[in-house]
């Protein structure tokens, strides 16, 4: 298996429920290393385009603004099958269908405040770990 690099985003309904470090401690305790972190407060320009994959869907203009509601965490976990391994501790998309035991299942609202953002392949993660932090702040 190969150490990979993926994005975390703490989203502004799991940060304002006051979880980052529970949040954090599930990826700890699934084998991922917290190689960056970062709070922040995305703008509405770095918010559509972070999500600009998706500009052509119907929730694309209600995300953003709900990405822009509050602070996040943005963070960078490293490990052995990081991408996946942060996928399953995620869980499902929509809150509704996550697994027991998973981030969204605990702490998500609904399909739009989940809790957590998770980079879904190499090439998204790879471009979305830049997004946010130069390789001199990844450690
Ligand atoms: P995320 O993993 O960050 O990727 C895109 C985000 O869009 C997703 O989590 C949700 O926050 C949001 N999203 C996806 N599908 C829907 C939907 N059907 N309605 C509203 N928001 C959605």
């Amino acid at each position: 298996m190969a150490t990979e690099r993926t994005l975390s985003i703490i989203k502004p309904d799991a940060v304002k429920k006051n979880v980052i470090g529970q949040i954090f401690a599930m990826y700890e305790a699934a084998g991922l290393r917290i190689a960056a972190t970062r709070k922040t407060f995305l703008t509405k320009a770095q918010a559509q385009a972070f999500y600009a994959v998706h500009a052509e869907r119907p929730f694309y203009n209600s995300l953003v603004e709900f990405m822009t509601s509050g602070p996040v965490v943005v963070s960078v976990l490293e490990g052995a099958d990081a991408i996946k391994k942060n996928r399953e501790v995620m869980g499902a998309t929509n809150p509704a269908q996550a697994a027991e035991g998973t981030i969204r299942k605990k702490f998500a609202d609904s399909i739009e405040a989940n809790a957590v953002h998770g980079s879904d392949a190499p090439e998204t993660a790879a471009v979305e770990v830049a997004f946010f932090f130069p390789a001199s702040e990844i450690y």
